[in-house]
This record gives C-alpha cells, sequence and structure tokens, in this order.
C-alpha cells in the first residue's frame, strides 16, 4: 500500500522509532555488559582480523565499535557487514562486550547489521584530505570528522552560554533586519542587493537597532548574521558570520567592558566545564582566566608594537600584524581601550578636553588569535551626533532615524559585538576562521 502525506511520514517515524529501542553509540559504555542493543549509525572505517570483521560506526553521539563472527551473527548479517562500503548507513543489533582492545574498551558483538543505505565509494580519502581546499570544496560531507563535529559543539556552546549569560543578566533578545540601508561600520564592506529595483545593503551589525531599542527595553541583546564585503585573504575574515551584540541604556563605557569580560569568561568556563573532549579532539589547552582582564591604551599599543618593529602612525587602526604581535604577549584576553576616533565609526563619544579620542575599546583574544570584539559608548546627544556626522561628510539623510532618536530622551549608553565564529577560532585553538564555521562564505566560497 503507498501512503501519501502525513501518513506516511508518520509510518517512517514509527518505524524509525521502533528500531531504535534506543541506543546511541555513546550509551554503550553505560549499559550493562550482555545487554542487547540496536544502533544506526555511518560507517567510519573497517577491517578483519582472522575471520573477524570490525567496523567503527559513528553517530550523532560519538563512535563504536561492532565486532561480527560467523559463530554469533546470522549468515545475512556477515555478508552485508563484509561488503559493507564507508558512510553507508547501517542499523546494528548486539549484545555490548567488553573488550580492552576496542577503542573505549567497549563493543557491539553483532546480531544482525543491515545496509539502510548504501554509500558510494568515499571520496575523502588519506592523500585528499590533506588538501584544505578539496575538503571545503566538499564540506557537506567532510563535515563528518571528528574535529568539525567537535568544533561545532564548542561553537554551541558559545551561543548557548551567550544565551543563559543574557538572560540571567535582564537583557531582553530582540531581532533586527538583515536588509538594510544605514552603513553601521562604514561603505568599504557593504554588500548591496536589489530590492525592488531599489539598492539596499546587507547588515554589517544590528547596532542601530538595538540603540531603537533601549528607550523601551533598556537592555537588550541580539545574536544574527552579518554581512562584511571584506576583500582581504585573512586567518580572521568571514564575509557572512553571527555576532552577538548587546546594548544597555545607563551603562559607559567602563560598564560596557565589565560586562564583556564577565560574558567571555562565563562563555569560556562553560566551554572549559563541558567541553573537555572536544578541546582534546582539537589538541587545544585552554587556560581559565581571572577578572579584571589587562586594560591597555592604544598609545601603549603604539610605543610597545614600535619597539617591536612593527611601527604604525598614530590615528591609524593598529595593523593586523602589530595585533598579532601585542597579542602573543599576552595569555589571556585583554583591552586595548582608547581608540582614536579617526581608527573608530562615527557615532563614538569622545572623552571631554579629548576630541580625537574614543571612548572605546577592543577585546583581544591572546597567542595571536587577535580581536574578539570591539564595543564603546556611543553620542546621545542630538547635535554632538549631526556635528559628527557633518564634521566627517557623511550624508546626514542615511542616518535619520538613527540621529532622530536622540531627540526623544536618548540616555548615555554603550554596546558592543562579539563574533561567534572569532570566539569559536581562539577556544578550539583553530588556525583559520572558516574552520569555526560549518558552511564558511569567504572571498572564495559561496558553495557549498
Ligand atoms: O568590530 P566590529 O566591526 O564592530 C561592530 O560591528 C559594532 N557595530 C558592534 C557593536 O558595537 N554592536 O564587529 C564586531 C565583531 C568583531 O570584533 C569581530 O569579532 C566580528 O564582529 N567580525 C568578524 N568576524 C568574522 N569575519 C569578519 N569579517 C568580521 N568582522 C567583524
Ligand atoms: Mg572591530
Amino acid at each position: 500500500m503507498l501512503l501519501s502525506g502525513f501518513a506516511r511520514v508518520d509510518a517512517l517515524r514509527k518505524i524509525m522509532t521502533d528500531s531504535r529501542q534506543t541506543a546511541h553509540a555513546q550509551d554503550i559504555f553505560s549499559a550493562s555488559p550482555g545487554s542487547e542493543v540496536t544502533v544506526h549509525g555511518w560507517v567510519v572505517r573497517k577491517n578483519s582480523v582472522g575471520g573477524i570483521v570490525f567496523v567503527v560506526i559513528r553517530d550523532g553521539s560519538g563512535y563504536v565499535q561492532v565486532s561480527a563472527k560467523n559463530s554469533i551473527a546470522d549468515e545475512d548479517a556477515m555478508k552485508a557487514i563484509k561488503a559493507v562500503s564507508r558512510e553507508s548507513l547501517v542499523t546494528v543489533h548486539g549484545t555490548v562486550r567488553d573488550d580492552g582492545r576496542a577503542p573505549g574498551g567497549r563493543e557491539i558483538s553483532t546480531k544482525s547489521f543491515k545496509v539502510l543505505s548504501k554509500a558510494e565509494t568515499w571520496p575523502i580519502t588519506k592523500t585528499a584530505s590533506k588538501s584544505a581546499s578539496f575538503l571545503y570544496n566538499i564540506r557537506h560531507l567532510s563535515i563528518r570528522s571528528r574535529k568539525v563535529v567537535a568544533t561545532m559543539k564548542i561553537r554551541a556552546e558559545v551561543i548557548g552560554a551567550a544565551f543563559d549569560f543574557f538572560r540571567s543578566r535582564g537583557f531582553t533578545l530582540i531581532s533586527a533586519p538583515s536588509f538594510v540601508q544605514a552603513a553601521v561600520e562604514g561603505g568599504s564592506t557593504l554588500f548591496s542587493v536589489d530590492y525592488f529595483g531599489k539598492s539596499v545593503n546587507l547588515s554589517q551589525s544590528a547596532q542601530f537597532y538595538e540603540e531603537a531599542a533601549l528607550p523601551a527595553l533598556e537592555k537588550v541583546w541580539i545574536f544574527q548574521p552579518a554581512f562584511r564585503a571584506e576583500r582581504s585573504r585573512t586567518a580572521k575574515h568571514l564575509t557572512e558570520f553571527w555576532m552577538i551584540e548587546a546594548e544597555q541604556a545607563f551603562a559607559d563605557q567602563t560598564e560596557n567592558m565589565r560586562l564583556q569580560e564577565e560574558l567571555l569568561s562565563f562563555i569560556t568556563n562553560r566551554v572549559l566545564g563541558d567541553r573537555q573532549t572536544e578541546l582534546k579532539i582539537l589538541g587545544r589547552t585552554l587556560r581559565e582566566f581571572q577578572l579584571p582582564l589587562p586594560r591597555i591604551t592604544y598609545d601603549e599599543v603604539l610605543r610597545a608594537s614600535s619597539k617591536e618593529g612593527v611601527p604604525f602612525r598614530w590615528g591609524e587602526d593598529i595593523p593586523t600584524e602589530a595585533e598579532r604581535v601585542i597579542s602573543m604577549k599576552h595569555d589571556t584576553p585583554f583591552f586595548i581601550t582608547d581608540y582614536p576616533l579617526s581608527a573608530r565609526s562615527f557615532y563614538h563619544q569622545t572623552y571631554e578636553g579629548r576630541p580625537d579620542v574614543t571612548k572605546s575599546a577592543d577585546l583581544i583574544a591572546p597567542e595571536g588569535f587577535g580581536e574578539l570584539a570591539t564595543g564603546g559608548q556611543r553620542i546621545a546627544e542630538h547635535e554632538a551626533l549631526l556635528d559628527r556626522i557633518k564634521g566627517q561628510d557623511l550624508p546626514s539623510e542615511s542616518f535619520g532615524w538613527y540621529l532622530e532618536l536622540r531627540k526623544y530622551g536618548m540616555p548615555v549608553h554603550s554596546g558592543f559585538g562579539i563574533g561567534v565564529e572569532r570566539t569559536t577560532r581562539w577556544l578550539g585553538g583553530l588556525k583559520h576562521i572558516r574552520a569555526a564555521s560549518l558552511f564558511p562564505r569567504t572571498l572564495s566560497r559561496v558553495s557549498p
């Protein structure tokens, strides 16, 4: 009988649930020896030793070894397991047994073995896997690796920790549009798209929308994609990434930095507490750090990096190489504060009597990883912001509603944005930021 629509889906689901009586690969290690289990999984490798076939299978929980020999497995099972190809989806039914030679000291002794979906020849051979660009070309398949799985678990922990952190601090999670008009972080990295015959931009940052939400909600945060037309090929730039941003009314830059370091500490401790296995898979030694984090000024960085032979001019943004050199000198994250206005976006509040220096900071990861977050105090007064926009020859009409906010009771406020993939890259000790994204978007990559 042919079932259609929902009836068919329900029937399929029932078959799946019935047959998963239901162990995951990792459950084997807490089951009692002798108990019978059924596991669905994907074949990772296979070999035979003296008439016994060993197969390692993977599911969402991890890896388990399966063994099969004639005296225990039925005839069909032996036939199926001998012929099974890598990455085929299989169902194994058997008995849990201790075996010192199996990874983790446990295995499933097969009684029955069925191939649910046979895989073609797996393209990721040992030689092929040495080419990073090949692996990213077939990322839809290569994401099944241990390292990618470990990285995605750490990334999910970063995001989950942020949800818990902001909820416990009374911040409201908001959302903002991705189709926007204004350039929050300057025109040079804007993506424009056709919007019914009109050109609009993809959002670089939700900051302006967060600011607009302050008189309604006071403390907000947001978690959504940001788009940057980055033309540089670096280990820390994606063209699409996820950003965690927060904005607080009645908070100055001192308070803003405190919030950032507490968030980073909360995230780091969560990963240290719950993701040791994944850190080990990535070969990463990550250490806890004490608060407050060190704070050094832009001027101090300028002097220190000149001494290290990486000079730059006051007023420029800190060049990547100088940032790397300073970052190498630290073994905990730290802040670089007091950036020149010329190196910052127009909306930054400056110090009284120091109109060239902003109340802003970057949060920098140690060991050469570099910038994780940027934050600052915003101009809250209408006249001051209008003067700034005019002073920088920016089109004030593009910032109409952002300016108007300042006419209707805008409090002192500050905020920041921290990149999810940058943070994951640092926590996991990853060479390149693209490894922190399941399907990275870079200058040269929009597929898969
Ligand atoms: O430093 P950025 O440009 O600051 C802002 O967008 C502010 N408006 C945020 C705010 O105050 N609400 O971006 C913030 C963070 C960076 O520190 C970095 O972690 C990440 O976003 N980021 C990128 N990550 C990956 N690829 C890129 N091209 C990135 N550009 C920024
Ligand atoms: Mg920045």
